[in-house]
């Protein structure tokens, strides 16, 4: 029971924070970055690069340095980035910088951010930008952003505005399927859009169809005449 006296008349006597020997301080690497990093990096995952940039997007300084950083095991590499970042971002010179000559030319060095932030505040910065950018992540994000720009308008409509949660293209689901919606009239089918319905369907009685007010009247066209195809 010794050792808990100390811990528990430290919150006692003076609260949780008063607990030096334990940092209390959590810092939020996502909100760090924000803070600290996007006056320069671009934060958008894929990022809109533009002309007059200051800095490489954070996605390419995270992307590039994971690649060409040299580890021995795969379990170095996030340890060693974290010290890259700590390293690099107090005190940055040529050699360390990963840019190749071209960038570095074009963005000038990183100017030293000493005195803007401390070393732990970029542990948890890189921790963050290591998570958070990941390759594997874009790809499928990427890939994700392929599938439904190559849908038909009408079914892009119809997943933007959460429909499937409730219709399926050919089964029924919460609602009838958008196959048998498709034998009703256009105008009907507008109307349900815009104002919900219960009851019309039997066997579908206990739910009903939630109006969609903001859909406009083009958006509407487009889900009808998709529907119709099915
Ligand atoms: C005043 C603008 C500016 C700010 C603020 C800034 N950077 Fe940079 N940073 C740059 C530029 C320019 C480069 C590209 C040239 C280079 O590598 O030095 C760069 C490069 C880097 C690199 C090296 C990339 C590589 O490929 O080697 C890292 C890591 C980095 N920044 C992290 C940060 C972090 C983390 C922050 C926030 C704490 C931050 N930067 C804030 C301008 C900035
Ligand atoms: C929360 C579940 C839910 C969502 C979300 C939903 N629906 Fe429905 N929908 C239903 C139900 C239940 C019915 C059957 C209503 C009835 O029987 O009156 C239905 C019926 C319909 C009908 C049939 C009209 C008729 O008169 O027979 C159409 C058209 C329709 N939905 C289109 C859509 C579209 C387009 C979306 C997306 C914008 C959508 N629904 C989103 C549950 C939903």
């Amino acid at each position: 029971m010794k050792y808990l006296t100390p811990i528990v008349s430290c919150i006692v006597l003076l609260g949780l924070s008063a607990c030096s020997s334990q940092p209390k301080v959590k810092y939020n690497g996502a909100n760090l970055v924000q803070k600290k990093c996007a006056s320069c990096h671009n934060l958008a995952m894929p990022p809109k690069t533009y002309e007059d940039e200051k800095a490489p997007p954070m996605m390419a300084v995270a992307f590039h340095v994971k690649d060409f950083m040299k580890v021995k095991t795969p379990s170095d590499k996030k340890p060693k980035f974290i010290a890259f970042f700590q390293d690099f971002v107090l005190h940055p010179s040529k050699e360390k910088s990963f840019c190749d000559e071209e960038s570095l030319k074009s963005y000038g060095l990183m100017p030293s951010q000493k005195g803007k932030v401390t070393e732990a505040e970029l542990a948890a910065i890189a921790t963050y930008v290591y998570d958070y950018y990941d390759q594997n992540k874009f790809l499928k994000q990427m890939q994700k952003k392929a599938k439904f720009d190559a849908l038909p308008k009408g079914e892009q409509l119809a997943t933007a505005n959460g429909c499937f949660n409730c219709h399926d293209k050919v089964k029924p689901k919460t609602g009838p399927s958008f196959r048998a919606i498709a034998q009703k009239e256009d105008n009907e089918i507008k109307k349900v859009i815009k104002e919900g319905s219960k009851g019309t369907w039997k066997e579908f009685e206990k739910a009903m169809m939630p109006p969609f007010k903001k859909i406009n009247d083009a958006d509407i066209e487009t889900l009808i005449a998709w529907i119709k195809t099915l």
